[in-house]
């Protein structure tokens, strides 16, 4: 790698937990189309999962994963064990203070700290010019744009589109946990999303009555909800007014699994 940045050959970076999607390939294809040489990573990263998190069981699929990155024409892959990112006496942590507190930083004290602390590691390792992120993780895409300016990296964040099922379930290495019937249950969140757009597109503006509306479809369906929050798409701060660019997002559970989703507001608000 170090040969071809001498040469000026530009370098797009993906990093990824494996148990690759539709999801993960579309930020691998973008980096492919936009550099001269891609790196993905596949690193079930512990740090970021907190003691009674899915760690052990996370889905990991090494071989399947490095056959679709080689059909992707992926030049490097980075797969390390983890003891060598966090040898004995490791001890050093990034945190993103604020744009960490709200969203999934309230229920999962210390997860963006080792998702930022990972991160920085790995841009150091891959020096990119361009690193990738899906905005499924919106929160953590933002967080990790504000990191590198922050401290400096001389690469450039891009956040691409959540990419979705046909049925409009948000893609996720975790969906592999999910039986046939939590899967159908699972669908609420798309669905509950998709009619709070619907429902702004016709007009509605009243947050409090939308977000009861989305309540009202995730406990007919979910086990929990973690959240259901309209936030400002660059500071993450909740809202009182719908405008373009505000992010509507939820986390929940069905059975042992947490997912995630959102949806960014278009240009008819
Ligand atoms: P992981 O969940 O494997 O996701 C890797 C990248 O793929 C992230 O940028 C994530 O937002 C993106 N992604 C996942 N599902 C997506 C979807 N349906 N549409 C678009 N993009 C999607 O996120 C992580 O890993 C880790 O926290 C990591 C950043 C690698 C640090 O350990």
């Amino acid at each position: 790698m170090d040969a071809l940045r001498r040469r000026g050959r530009t370098i797009g970076f993906v990093p990824t937990m494996g148990m690759l999607h539709e999801g993960h390939l579309s930020l691998v294809r973008r980096a492919r189309r936009e550099n001269d040489a891609v790196a993905v990573s596949l690193f079930v990263n512990p740090l970021q999962f907190g003691p009674r998190e899915d760690f052990r069981r996370y889905p990991r699929n090494f071989k399947r994963d490095r056959f679709l990155l080689s059909k992707e024409k992926v030049d490097f892959l980075f797969a390390p064990p983890a003891r060598a990112l966090y040898p004995r006496g490791f001890q050093t942590v990034v945190e993103v203070t604020e744009l960490s507190k709200g969203l999934c930083g309230r229920f999962r004290p210390g997860h963006f700290r080792g998702v930022a602390t990972v991160v920085a590691k790995l841009f150091n390792l891959a020096k990119p010019d361009r690193a990738y992120f899906g905005a499924k993780d919106y929160q953590q895409a933002v967080i990790l744009q504000r990191l590198a300016k922050d401290l400096d990296f001389d690469l450039e964040v891009k956040i691409l589109p959540l990419i979705r099922d046909r049925d409009g379930l948000a893609l996720s290495s975790r969906n592999a946990y999910l039986s046939g019937a939590e899967r159908a249950r699972a669908l609420s969140i798309s669905r509950a999303l998709f009619s709070a757009r619907r429902a702004v597109r016709l007009g509605e503006r009243n947050l409090r009555r939308l977000r009861a509306q989305i309540m009202r479809e995730l406990r007919r369906n979910l086990d929990r909800v973690d959240y259901v929050e309209f936030v400002e798409p660059k500071t993450l701060q909740r809202i009182k007014s719908l405008r373009r660019g505000a992010v509507i997002a939820v986390a929940g559970w069905v059975g042992k699994t947490r997912l995630i989703d959102n949806v960014i507001m278009p240009r008819y608000v």
